[in-house]
């Protein structure tokens, strides 16, 4: 694994120990797609810690249902989880309008309400624009686009009066590499969605914003990190000169969430170390 230590800021304070705690937080509800793994991962035990309850679902169950076992048995030990909130897994596979539906009818029988909702399932498909397959573009417009645009039409059927969801956009909506192009265009159109879904869900008062992270340390960048020209390619285009993790932009997400960003809607918060600049 790449060493993300900030050598900048060594004295940096713990990602997890700096975050605002946001008490107004505790006892809601969120559902979170790609929960089995990586920046899912990471926002549901980010969110449980605070107290809120938590659906994380993913098309991989078994992977899924480890994950929040962890999570809930981490929580039991942590000294930061006075009000700990509670995760279930479950499963989903976000191509599938009808799975979001019984995913948010799953999160009212368990917890009664649906507060937050985090679109966060993706696909990352390397391939040459001359290359690449018809099955690989329907892949990743699938999964990044329309499994977005189910999930918050099924948020905006069933959730509480100001809710709020968050989409996974990234820096690839505003920068262009080679081998990326399907994934830069779906993560643009999550970026366009997510201001006609703010402009359309405002009249019930539900906010939506997105998130675009940039270099991330997930399963989905482990290639990268596995090849030394690509690795020092991805940093010389990092501001800061390093991976982010997880736990970084979890940060944004739970402002995002918060009664702190509750006029905040239809944005994309940059998390990626100045990467969109270069
Ligand atoms: N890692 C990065 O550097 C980075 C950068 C920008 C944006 N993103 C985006 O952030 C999000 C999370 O990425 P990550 O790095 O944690 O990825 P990851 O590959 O580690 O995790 C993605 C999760 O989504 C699940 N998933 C895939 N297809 C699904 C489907 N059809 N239905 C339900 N679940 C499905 C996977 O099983 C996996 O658990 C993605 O939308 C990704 O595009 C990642």
């Amino acid at each position: 694994m790449t060493d993300n230590a900030d050598t900048q800021n060594p004295g940096r304070t713990d990602a997890t120990q700096m975050l605002a705690l946001y008490p107004e937080m505790a006892g809601k509800v969120a559902v979170v797609t790609g929960a089995a793994r990586g920046m899912g991962a990471a926002f549901t035990a980010g969110l449980a810690t605070r107290g809120v309850n938590v659906v994380g679902a993913d098309i991989n169950a078994d992977q899924m249902a480890a994950t929040a076992e962890e999570i809930n048995t981490a929580l039991a030990q942590n000294s930061l989880a006075d009000r700990p909130g509670r995760v279930v897994g479950s499963s989903v596979d976000v191509t599938k309008a009808a799975d979001h539906e019984a995913l948010a009818q799953a999160a009212l029988k368990e917890f009664g309400r649906i507060d937050f909702w985090i679109n966060n399932a993706g696909i990352f498909p390397f391939a040459l624009v001359e290359d690449i397959s018809p099955e690989q573009i329907s892949a990743v417009l699938d999964v990044n686009v329309e499994g977005v645009l189910f999930g918050a039409q099924a948020a905006a059927r069933h959730m509480a009066p100001g809710g709020a969801i968050v989409n996974m956009s990234s820096v690839s909506a505003v920068r262009n590499r080679r081998g990326r192009g399907a994934y830069c265009t779906s993560k643009a159109a999550v970026a366009h969605l997510t201001q006609s879904l703010a402009v359309e869900l405002g009249d019930k008062g539900i906010r939506v914003n997105a998130i675009a992270p940039g270099y991330i340390d997930t399963e989905m960048t482990r290639w990268v990190q596995d090849d030394p020209v690509a690795l020092a390619n991805a940093l010389d285009a990092v501001p800061l000169h390093r991976i982010g993790s997880p736990e970084e932009v979890f940060g944004p997400m739970l402002f995002l969430l918060s009664d702190s960003a509750r006029y905040v809607t239809g944005h994309s918060i940059a998390v990626d170390g100045g990467s969109r600049h270069v």
